[in-house]
């Protein structure tokens, strides 16, 4: 209960039934926790389901990013680009490995990276592009994959909040360019913990699932047999379970996302707050979070407070990844690098979101927030 007596609105909650239920007691009855048949299953499904011919499931939506800069061979020494308006996850992948994060500032209409910024941003240590699809909406994927060819990069698609999504009549991860979807429980499909590297390169596939289980064989082999360095970035084919009952309803899911939010677009009319940018026809966003900007000059702090203490769930969504203080720490980095990202950045704050969210509850947060702001 809030401070008003009212029932707590959560930010996010994942959507689960019996039939999550039932495949979780499978595996559990099977014995067969890791490296089955249950993730086999999952990775087929997730492959199909975006068109890509291979798909190599992780623990999470990092360690896949992480895997893909380790394979694209990147290192000290190399600049990798990427977007400021992401999950830190977005820069990390590549700070793994010794490369130093360039950011290119986004696109004032969609949030993610401008092209332009991008090109503005190589220079000749530049090996790596990582493309966001942020909030679920795609990146300009085929004028930065064709940037990238001009120049000799690596491109990378942060997809981790864009499972379901569609660029150019094509699902996101079915373009061609490998690409990390994750599934924290915030997320399209909610695994709890996980994430899955979709490639077109059977050899990329076999190095991620090398990397993935400690440098072993990419089909296995003997236990004690590591032919590279790897990670332990195994999943578990409980959260497989999980996410198999996710993918099997997840039109569904997807459809209720979008019904939540087109109704928010209507509640939000008149209220003074900017919305997410809607679809055209190249981009069909895949619902992940509800994201607002307050007007200029608005007192974001209050207004969080405010909705917090009516029971509303809240969140600045997303802070900028160069001004985080690990960023400025180690590169320097401060305001005024990437201007659109951070004034976009310094007015959004999250409002509850997630499928079975109830129309009365969407209602109670559109007054708190008509009232504040
Ligand atoms: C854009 C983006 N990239 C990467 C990640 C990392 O995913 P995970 O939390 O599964 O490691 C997230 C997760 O929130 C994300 O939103």
């Amino acid at each position: 209960m809030s401070s008003t007596g009212l029932r707590e609105i959560p930010l996010a909650r994942p959507f689960l039934d019996e039939r999550e239920e039932e495949l979780v007691l499978e595996v559990m009855r099977s014995g067969r926790l890791s490296l089955g048949p249950t993730i086999d299953r999952f990775e087929e499904m997730v492959a199909e389901r975006v068109g890509a011919p291979y798909a190599a499931a992780v623990s999470s939506g990092t360690a896949g990013l992480h895997l893909l800069a380790r394979a694209a061979g990147l290192g000290p020494g190399d600049e990798a680009i990427t977007s400021p308006v992401s999950f830190a996850a977005s820069a990390n992948c590549f700070m793994f490995e010794g490369a130093t994060p360039v950011f290119a500032d986004v696109d004032r209409r969609t949030w993610n990276m401008d092209p332009a910024a991008v090109e503005a941003a190589i220079t000749e240590r530049t090996r790596a592009v990582v493309a966001v699809d942020m909030f679920g909406y795609p990146c300009e994927l085929d004028e930065i994959r064709a940037l990238c060819e001009r120049h000799g990069l690596v491109l990378i698609e942060d997809a981790a909040e864009a499972l379901g999504a569609e660029y150019r009549g094509r699902p996101v991860g079915g373009n061609g360019v490998s690409a990390v979807f994750g599934f924290y429980p915030n997320k399209q499909v909610a695994t709890g913990e996980g994430g899955v590297v979709v490639t077109h390169s059977e050899e990329e596939w076999k190095l991620v699932r090398s990397l993935r289980n400690q440098g072993r064989d990419y089909d296995g082999g003997a236990w004690f047999h590591h032919v590279r360095l790897g990670f332990n970035y195994r999943w578990t084919d409980v959260h497989a379970a999980i996410g198999i009952g996710q993918l099997e309803k997840l039109d569904r899911l997807l459809a209720m996302r979008s019904e939540v939010a087109a109704r928010y677009g209507r509640l939000l009319k008149n209220v003074d707050v900017e919305l997410l940018c809607p679809d055209d026809a190249e981009h069909r966003r895949s619902w992940f979070v509800y994201v607002i900007a307050l007007p200029a000059g608005s007192d974001r702090d209050f207004v969080m407070a405010e909705l917090r203490a009516a029971g509303i769930g809240t969140a600045e969504y997303v802070p900028c990844v160069h001004l985080q203080p690990y960023m400025r720490e180690a590169y320097g980095f401060a305001e005024g690098m990437c201007p659109v990202a951070e004034d976009i950045a310094s007015r959004t704050l999250a409002l509850p979101f997630f499928p079975q969210l109830e129309a009365q509850d969407q209602e109670r947060v559109v007054d708190a927030l008509r009232r504040t702001v």
